[in-house]
């Protein structure tokens, strides 16, 4: 009682700032975030008793609950319990951590791995692994925010480009002092966006201005490439990219995150990122589940083709509305609606409809892209199209 009294009296700056934050109370008054989902079955959730088709995962291939995923999870369970006593650097390494990276860096074409316990904490370490202060790092300006951390922590000068713009990004390079060391930071596809990344121009300049290119390839893997391995491979440009980061929550059905190099830049890695350095290694559940995703991912080839398939379907519905899908070319789709109430209006008008998507406003996004955004499963089903498309029409009918 006395400590609440306290609370309320504080006048604790932070205390206030949190007390009466402006974001907060606009978030909370729309509950359109966090959330919070009561079963997941399929390409189904079911919110307050509603059961809803999923228009917004990022696991694009659906292998979440395919069945060799989930018996991996519960025998890694079984066998090794739920964590992994600390970091890599520590106790915490395992032969299981060893065996995922080895795969994925022959799926990615690469010589080394490391995995960490989310996509965040990889991309973060892909900056801050490599740069430090007295570098300077060319960045997409629609990068993920793990990327722009990673940047502030390395203390390296930041140039940012015009998304997916390399006139732009030579223009930054021609102006820099050739003898400071350069990093280009791009992603494969882009989340919100679902721009596929110009990787055959970026790479020719990386090349010409001697740039270390890193790629946070979290929704190129699974979805791009032979098999799925990811932009790089689509392009036939691996050897061009430095480094392949992402996570193991999109295509690969688990949690997690992976960085993949040659062999001197992972130990370096290894050495020089206190993300990976501090944080405690991936659990068993999360790493069996993931190499379980990879071999259903090189073994099962109708998982992709139904998701190319499904994502021709959708673009072609969504083209045939006129809707403006800001010319993406991945399952990624937004659907840019441009103005704040509008676009909640069409997201609270699928909602009501059957369908789960997200709604994404400024800062989030550009001003004026204010958008819904969906993404294509391989997993969407004749019944969830059905619904999918009834919702979409009867949100674009009432916009
Ligand atoms: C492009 C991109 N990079 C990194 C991440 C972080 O991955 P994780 O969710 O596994 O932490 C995400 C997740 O949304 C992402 O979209």
């Amino acid at each position: 009682m006395i400590r609440s009294l306290l609370k309320k009296k504080s006048s604790n700056p932070i205390r206030k700032r949190c007390d009466n934050d402006d974001f907060t109370r606009l978030r909370k008054r729309y509950e359109i975030w966090y959330n919070i989902l009561q079963d997941q079955r399929g390409t189904r959730v079911f919110k307050d008793g509603k059961e809803l088709v999923m228009l917004a995962s990022n696991e694009y291939l659906g292998l979440y609950d395919h069945p060799k995923v989930i018996e991996a999870g519960k025998k890694a369970l079984e066998k090794w319990g739920g964590g992994t006593m600390g970091a890599r650097s520590a106790n915490g390494g395992r032969h299981f951590h060893i065996e995922l990276e080895e795969r994925l860096a022959a799926f990615l074409g690469k010589e080394a791995c490391h995995v960490s316990s989310a996509g965040y904490l990889s991309c973060m370490s892909s900056i801050t692994g490599f740069a430090r202060r007295g570098d300077a790092v060319f960045v997409d300006k629609n990068m993920h925010s793990s990327v722009w951390d990673g940047i502030r922590l390395s203390m390296a000068d930041v140039e940012r480009f015009g998304h997916n713009n390399p006139e732009h990004l030579r223009t930054l390079l021609e102006q820099l002092d050739p003898g400071i060391s350069k990093i280009l930071a791009i992603e494969g596809i882009y989340s919100m966006e679902g721009h596929i990344c110009n990787l055959p121009d970026f790479t020719a300049i990386a090349q010409e201005f001697d740039c270390f290119t890193v790629m946070d390839d979290a929704h190129g893997l699974g979805v791009l490439g032979k098999q799925g391995r990811g932009t790089a491979n689509h392009f036939g440009l691996t050897d061009q990219v430095d480094i392949i980061t992402g996570s193991l929550s999109k295509s690969l059905g688990s949690t997690g995150g992976f960085i993949a190099g040659d062999a001197a830049s992972i130990e370096y890695l290894r050495t020089h990122s206190k993300q990976v350095i501090f944080s405690a290694a991936l659990s068993p559940c999360q790493t069996a589940c993931a190499m379980a995703a990879l071999n259903v991912m090189e073994n099962e080839p109708e998982w992709l083709e139904k998701l190319w398939a499904n994502t021709k379907r959708y673009k072609a519905f969504l083209d045939e509305l006129e809707l403006d899908t800001w010319e993406s070319e991945t399952p990624a789709i937004p659907i840019i609606i441009g103005d704040r109430e509008k676009a909640y209006h069409f997201w609270k008008n699928l909602r009501e409809k059957g369908v789960f998507a997200i709604f994404a406003t400024a800062p989030g996004v550009p001003p004026g892209k204010d958008l819904v955004r969906t993404a294509i499963s391989a997993r969407h089903s004749e019944a969830d199209f059905e619904i999918i498309e009834n919702a979409i029409r009867y949100a674009v009918s009432r916009m």
